[in-house]
């Protein structure tokens, strides 16, 4: 029998055991951890099984099936199985053609139209770094910003990761990429020599939880005008990405933009999107 031997507690899970967390979590949220993923996956729940002062994976899998009513437990799970790995300006080239082609396309469009809003939704946001990238990008390129309603929701599974994001402070790693300018203007740097971002642009973000497997919680979502859902599908597999972008399409206004990962695409998933090469970068556009 496949087994995996936790040395430090002395804990043992078996393949068996594995399938059915594991397909609890795909069940949930769309993440599927394969059986490659078992030691990364079994290390967490061994975490788990331990704060609450349990013997077995067993005792662990019949408290997550029937005991845990309302998740709390399931959540205390995901978290340490996410993977939150973020920092500011991450994929330049990509944010560079949302900055100068993408962003003015739609501002003029909708300026035009009569509608000064331009709304944007940050999926798997993780920490903050991503939506407040794209506040700040939006501050320097739309001109007459005070005339704009600008509205960029951040949504995570990870509540630790979007209570860090709320704080708005960040340690260097998180800012290595920051042009020094934008540094200079858009944030503290604290006595600990940690960086806070800005009230200007903490004001133009707001983050809520959400678990995009949650189908019926992701179609509350739409009207926007660009969606990042960038190095968020990492473990889902093809039927939840579909899912997912499915709903995208329908969230996203006509005109407007998404933006995944540089290495995901939408190939196999769907072909509801126009792809457009612009500014040297492939984006996805909805006609
Ligand atoms: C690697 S981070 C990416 C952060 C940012 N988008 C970037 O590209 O830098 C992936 C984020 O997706 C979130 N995530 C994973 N599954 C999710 C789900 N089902 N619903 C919402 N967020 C999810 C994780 O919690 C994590 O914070």
């Amino acid at each position: 029998m496949l087994m995996i031997n936790l040395d430090s507690s002395g804990l043992k899970i078996t393949l068996e055991e594995y399938e059915r967390i594991t397909e609890l979590i795909y069940k949930r949220t769309g993440i599927r951890f394969e059986p490659n993923k078992m030691y990364f996956v079994a290390k967490r729940i061994e975490k788990r099984v331990e704060a609450l002062n349990m013997s077995s994976v067993k005792e662990y899998i019949r408290y997550l099936y029937f005991i845990d009513k309302d998740g709390t437990e399931f959540q205390n799970l995901v978290e340490l199985l996410t993977i939150n790995e973020t920092y500011f300006f991450r994929d330049f080239p990509q944010l560079k053609t949302f900055a100068e082609y993408c962003l003015p396309e739609v501002a003029e469009r909708k300026a035009k139209a009569g509608d000064r809003s331009i709304t944007l939704w940050s999926v798997g946001c993780s920490t903050g770094e991503e939506p407040y990238t794209l506040a700040i990008i939006i501050r320097e390129m739309l001109d007459n910003l005070d005339s704009w309603s600008i509205n960029i929701l951040a949504v995570d599974i990870d509540t630790d990761a979007l209570e860090k994001a709320k704080t708005g402070i960040y340690d260097e790693r998180s800012v290595k990429y920051v042009p020094l300018e934008y540094i200079e203007k858009y944030f503290k740097i604290l006595n600990d020599g940690r960086y806070k971002i800005s009230e200007e642009i903490k004001s133009m973000v707001s983050f809520s939880y959400l678990n995009i497997g949650d189908r019926l919680a992701l179609r509350r979502y739409r009207g926007f005008d660009f969606i990042f859902c960038r190095n968020v599908f990492i473990y889902f597999d093809d039927i939840s990405r579909k899912q997912v972008v499915d709903h995208f399409y329908i969230a996203l206004n006509r005109g407007g933009y998404i933006f995944l990962g540089s290495s995901e695409s939408l190939n196999r998933i769907t072909n509801a999107f126009k792809l457009k090469r612009m500014g040297g970068n492939l984006v996805y556009v909805k006609e």
